[in-house]
């Protein structure tokens, strides 16, 4: 029998309030699909659908009932950016790096955001309210600089208006 954390928590919307019974939720969820490989990249959507991330618990229990080795489930978690493994805040922010933001100042306006953030790429401030990521491409390039902050798309983003914009965000 595997152990389980009682202490990762990534709270998600509409997913059954314990841990039991998410992982409960899981397992009916793998059941439904064929242990192969290949379907590893939709047993892990909807792992992180239910968690609301992939912590290494959630891997091993997911490798456990794909009889998967965890470091395969890890590799690809870790490759494909769309999968996390911690919780995220309350509001994602995506900064554009793709070329016409990169010469319009969007590496300005990362470093600006880290600062007042104090937090890198991929991870999350300590009250949960921001995570921050990086993108290609937001569909803004016209209006470069561009940062995301969940659907709402800021266009030439000057990074010394970064607190007001963040404040947009309680
Ligand atoms: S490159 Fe930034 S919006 Fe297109």
């Amino acid at each position: 029998m595997m152990e389980m954390s009682m202490e990762l928590r990534c709270d998600q919307a509409g997913a059954p309030e314990s841990e039991q019974d998410r992982y409960a939720l899981l397992r009916q969820v793998i059941s439904q699909y064929e242990a192969k490989e290949s379907n590893l990249i939709q047993i892990l959507h909807m792992g992180q659908a239910i968690f609301g991330c992939l912590p290494e618990d959630v891997q091993r229990f997911i490798g456990q009932e794909m009889d998967l080795p965890l470091p395969r489930v890890a590799g690809v978690v870790s490759f494909y950016s769309y999968f996390s493994t911690q919780p995220k805040g309350r509001h994602t922010i995506q900064v554009c790096l793709g070329t016409a933001c990169y010469v319009r100042g969007g590496k300005k306006v990362m470093e600006a955001l880290r600062d007042h953030l104090g937090i890198d790429v991929g991870e999350t401030t300590a009250d949960r309210r921001f995570s921050l990521e990086v993108k290609r491409c937001i569909g803004a390039c016209g209006l470069a600089p561009a940062v995301a902050i969940d659907d709402v798309v800021y266009k030439r983003v000057d990074p010394n208006r970064l607190a007001d914009i963040l404040g947009r965000h309680a």
